[in-house]
């Protein structure tokens, strides 16, 4: 555990480290109504645990998105077009009918637009009943630092492509908006987060298609090679366990995520908020 992490003078939450490479457990709060000082606290502790689990809350829609909106504005999912309902709530949900799982591999959310969210806030309120449906998180400033500095220096002026369609259409099965495509956009390998100021590895296997200047052969032999190190290192990674009623909240611009689903063919409901980005990744 990092010093700045362990002296963290917490008054009006209680925090516990998850792993010691990102996550934590934050109890004493009602996110259905923090108060200034709750909220001011919880900013601090996301920015040095990158995420943040919330266990044994109590929150409808507008609750859930009230507590969203105490970081930015919310975010409208590209696949919300083709699925009705509140734009502003992804709904996760898995069952015996399901094709797929939401996130079921390592990924960050939507690196397909412009300016991707910086975060977003899951909230489960229905989990598997013989257990499963976790969710493992991984640190990308760790995954930046703990590759050679050859291969730092080759990558760190890089572009790589995001595109939409390739989880959406290739994955999902799910076809854009009459007449428009899905995003797509390029991002730096190792851009600066914008809070913090340190590199990290921003590679999505869930929507990088290629690293610009490159051939493809090259493109996607650097593609697998960084998605296996963040897949491969549980170092960088840390594992939340669900309960109905747990909310997790994410940095979704220095972390990564993969949605286990190891519970076919039961249950596990969830929805999510995300949070617009306010620029976007740059070096
Ligand atoms: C996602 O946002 O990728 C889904 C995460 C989860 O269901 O745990």
């Amino acid at each position: 555990m990092s010093e700045a992490i362990a002296e963290a003078p917490w008054r009006h939450i209680e925090v516990e480290p998850l792993a010691p490479s990102l996550g934590a457990v934050v109890r004493g709060v009602d996110l259905a109504a923090p108060t200034t000082a709750q909220l001011e606290e919880i900013k601090a502790a996301w920015a040095q645990h990158l995420v943040l689990t919330f266990p044994e809350q109590t929150l409808d829609r507008e609750a859930h998105k009230a507590f969203g909106r105490a970081f930015g504005t919310l975010h409208v999912h590209p696949l919300n077009h083709a699925r009705g309902g509140d734009a502003e709530i992804l709904v996760v949900k898995t069952d015996a009918d399901s094709k797929y799982t939401a996130g079921d591999a390592w990924h960050t959310d939507v690196t397909c637009d412009a300016v991707p969210p910086l975060g977003s806030a899951l909230y489960i309120t229905e989990v598997p009943p013989s257990g499963g449906g976790d969710t493992l998180f991984a640190n990308m400033y760790l995954a930046w630092e703990t590759l050679s500095e050859s291969l730092q220096a080759f990558l760190s002026d890089k572009f790589a492509v995001h595109d939409g369609a390739l989880p959406y259409v290739g994955a999902y099965g799910v076809s854009p908006p009459e007449g428009s495509n899905y995003p797509r956009n390029r991002h730096p390998i190792a851009p600066r987060h914008p809070v913090t100021g340190k590199r990290l590895l921003y590679v999505n296997s869930g929507f990088t298609t290629h690293i610009e200047g490159l051939k493809r052969e090259e493109s996607r032999a650097i593609l697998d090679l960084l998605f296996r190190h963040i897949e491969r290192n549980p170092r960088f990674q840390c594992r939340v366990r669900w309960q109905p009623g747990t909310l997790t909240l994410w940095d979704n611009r220095c972390t990564q995520h993969h949605a286990l689903w190891d519970y076919y063919p039961e249950r596990r409901y969830g929805e999510r908020v995300s949070i617009l980005g306010d620029a976007a990744p740059s070096l």
